[in-house]
């Protein structure tokens, strides 16, 4: 999708999109935020793709300077208006794919949600070698990443069919009309040891069985999840 579609779907995004730093009702984020101490001091924080501002809207007023970057207008538009009463907050039109030389090292904390999902892997890593490229040497990262696993759990519940094994990490899925490259545990792991991080955990970050159109939890099921993976940039990189 590029920044027109991006534009088209804004209006409707909050309603349609799962917003996963608010439906992270386990908390498995704010209990890292808090882990590694970033809820402290003031950190400054880049978020790459930040979409409507969900991130600085739900933990925003811990940090010190926020920068939230996307492509599309209309979704900086609507982040602004719903992180008015956040401090500091400044957006900016940008490719993840290119990072403006001004946010090149500037951040204590990377956050990079959703976003990596491209259908082309050079894609994929391009946008990766750019949200390393926001971050301090010695920063953080935050990456929130769809996971293959967690579709195909879902698929199988609804075909009533176990899903057939994957032979890659990756995988390029559709989903709502568009197609989305999904990750395993593995190819979420790989992606950010790949990129030179250190320090690389993985994660899941369950979310409501609603977001997935599935009305009652189904017993004996793990509700599905969006994979978080969080590292550090290292000094020399
Ligand atoms: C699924 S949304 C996630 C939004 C937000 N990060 C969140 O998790 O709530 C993907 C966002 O990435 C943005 N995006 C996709 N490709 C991009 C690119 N190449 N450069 C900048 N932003 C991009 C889209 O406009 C959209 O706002």
């Amino acid at each position: 999708m590029n920044a027109r579609d991006w534009d088209r779907l804004a209006a409707a995004y909050a309603a349609e999109v799962c917003d996963i730093f608010a439906r992270d009702r386990r908390q498995v984020i704010a209990r890292w935020l808090r882990a590694r101490g970033l809820l402290r001091g003031r950190r400054t924080v880049l978020d790459l793709g930040c979409g409507i501002g969900s991130f600085f809207k739900r933990h925003g007023r811990h940090f010190g300077r926020k920068t939230g970057t996307d492509h599309s207008r209309r979704m900086l538009r609507i982040a602004a208006r719903r992180c008015h009463a956040v401090p500091d907050c400044h957006w900016r039109q940008a490719d993840a794919q290119r990072l403006p030389p001004e946010l090149r090292g500037c951040a204590d904390l990377v956050v990079c949600s959703n976003v990596i999902t491209f259908v082309s892997a050079a894609a994929c890593r391009r946008a990766m070698r750019e949200t390393v490229g926001g971050a301090k040497p010695g920063a953080w990262l935050l990456f929130i990443l769809p996971a293959l696993e967690s579709h195909d759990a879902i698929v199988s519940l609804e075909t009533g069919r176990p899903a057939p094994p994957r032979p890659g990490t990756t995988a390029v899925v559709r989903r709502d009309d568009r197609r989305q490259r999904f990750y395993s545990a593995e190819g979420a792991r790989q992606l950010a040891v790949r990129a030179g991080l250190r320090a690389v955990t993985v994660r899941k970050v369950w979310y409501p069985w609603s977001d997935e159109g599935i009305g009652r939890a189904p017993r004996g099921h793990e509700p599905p999840w969006d994979w978080c993976v969080t590292a550090r940039r290292p000094a020399g990189l």
